[in-house]
Order: structure tokens, then C-alpha cells, then sequence
């Protein structure tokens, strides 16, 4: 066996990830989007990367999910794929491809499987989207639901909005798990439903904004870390200020290079 295929025996599956619930282990998930964030997060030992159409915000700048395109979501996950060696690696489907059609929502996340190692795709949908997440499941394609807040919904939804529908929320869970999903992210739900949801499902449900009571968390690794210069969501848990370090390493080093203190001898060479 080569090193790299011993190396990807060690990731986590998705049947791994689907039996942590059963054993009540909650899981954790966070977004990353290039090689080096990855191998810090899959280095700490995060459970599940999300290769997030959140892409489109916090590296391209845009003011919502919809302009990032399936060739930037391969570029970035091949990055992530390549990084993991034991978190599983979720990818998004980007707005508006699994609406196009079962056709091109298989062949645009079996391009995602063969060209960046990583293990599964994550759509934004539930009893609407269960005819895809089927041909996917059956084409051999693990899928991840998302039900509640789906930002790629935006200008329908009018804004960011907490979602407190627990029929249509419990509807979509279920279809989700029906047409084969492993798991299914639950966005910005009132804690209560979302426990209510979880304990109803038989998939791990994995919570953002959506209270303690969901099996697993996810967050945008940016904003967890405190690296994110705009609006973060009230849900979210800063455990660090990235920013300041940055800031200040950055307003440092400027000031060193001006005043000709760097490089010095120790860093030039003889
Ligand atoms: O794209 C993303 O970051 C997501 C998370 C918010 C779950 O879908």
C-alpha cells in the first residue's frame, strides 16, 4: 500500500461520521478554503471540512453566496482535498446547479469527487431537492442536506432571516434523510425545533445557529477564529482575534522595514 493511499484510509467516512451520532459523539465541522487553513483545522482535529459556497464572502469579498462558480469551488477544494488527511471534506454545490437539472447536479459533483480527493457534496435544499440528492446517492455521491436558512434563498427570503417553520423545517429534514442523505446542516433555527428535528432524524443534524441541540456544529472558520472584518452573525463564537495579531505583526514589520531595523544580520545573508 502507498503512503498516499494509507494516508486516505485515515480520513474519516461517512458511515464513521453517521454512527457518532448513535454513540452520542458530537461532531464538528468548520469551512476552510485553501491548504494551509485546512491543515491547521484537520491538524486539531476537526471532524468534517466544508469547502462553503461562504467562499464567495469571506475570500472573494462578494456580499453573498451566489457569484462563486463550480470551477472556483474545485480550484479551492483540491486545495482542501489535498490538505485532509483525517477530517472528511464536504463540498457545496454553488447556486444555482442543482436546479439545472439531475443531469448536470450529477456530473458537477462527480467532477468534484474525481478532481479533489474530497469525499462528499452538500446542497442547500430539502423535500424540494430530494429527486437529486436520490440520482446522486445512487450515482455513488454522499450528500449533505441543508435545511432552514439557505443563503443561496437570499433575495427570496428578503434577507437573513431566523427560519421558525418546524413543519416545513421537520418536511425537509426527512426528505433529506428519505432520499439518502448522511447528514443534513440545520441553518438558523430556534434551539427548541432544532432539537425537537434532531431527535426525530436518524442522520446526524449539524447545527449553525440552530442551538445545542443538533449532533454536530459548523461554523465559518473565519469568523470562529476572529478573522472576519464584516458583519458576524450573533450566533457565532470568536475563540481568537486573528485580526489583531495580523494587524499588529503587519504594523510591525512596516515599521521595522521603514526604520531599518529589518533585515538585520540574523536575517541577512553573510
Ligand atoms: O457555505 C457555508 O459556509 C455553509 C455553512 C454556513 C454551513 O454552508
Amino acid at each position: 500500500m502507498s503512503s498516499k493511499s494509507k494516508r486516505s484510509h485515515a480520513r474519516l467516512t461517512v458511515p464513521q461520521i453517521v454512527k457518532m451520532k448513535n454513540a452520542r459523539q458530537r461532531i464538528t465541522m468548520l469551512t476552510a478554503y485553501d491548504y494551509t487553513m485546512a491543515s491547521l483545522l484537520d491538524g486539531a482535529g476537526v471532524d468534517m471540512l466544508l469547502v462553503g459556497d461562504s467562499l464567495a464572502m469571506v475570500v472573494q469579498g462578494h456580499e453573498n453566496t451566489l457569484p462563486v462558480t463550480l470551477e472556483e469551488m474545485i480550484y479551492h477544494a483540491e486545495m482542501v482535498g489535498r490538505a485532509a488527511k483525517r477530517a472528511l471534506v464536504v463540498v457545496d454545490l454553488p447556486f444555482p446547479i442543482n436546479h439545472q437539472g439531475i443531469h448536470q447536479t450529477v456530473v458537477a459533483a462527480g467532477r468534484i469527487l474525481k478532481e479533489t480527493r474530497c469525499q462528499a457534496v452538500k446542497l442547500e435544499g430539502g423535500a424540494d431537492q430530494a429527486e437529486v440528492i436520490s440520482a446522486l446517492v445512487s450515482a455513488g455521491i454522499p450528500v449533505v442536506g441543508h435545511v432552514g436558512l439557505r443563503p443561496q434563498t437570499v433575495h427570496a427570503m428578503g434577507g437573513y432571516k431566523v427560519q421558525r417553520d418546524q413543519d416545513q423545517l421537520l418536511t425537509d429534514a426527512t426528505a433529506a434523510q428519505d432520499a439518502g442523505a448522511f447528514a443534513v446542516v440545520v441553518e438558523c433555527v430556534p434551539a427548541e425545533i432544532a432539537t425537537s428535528v434532531s431527535k426525530k432524524l436518524i442522520i446526524p443534524t449539524i447545527g449553525i445557529g440552530a442551538g445545542a441541540g443538533c449532533d454536530g456544529q459548523v461554523l465559518v472558520c473565519n469568523d470562529m477564529i476572529g478573522l472576519t472584518s464584516g458583519y458576524v452573525p450573533s450566533f457565532v463564537k470568536a475563540y481568537a482575534d486573528i485580526s489583531k495579531i495580523i494587524q499588529s505583526a503587519t504594523a510591525r514589520w512596516c515599521e521595522d522595514v521603514k526604520e531599518n531595523r529589518f533585515p538585520d544580520d540574523e536575517h541577512s545573508f553573510g
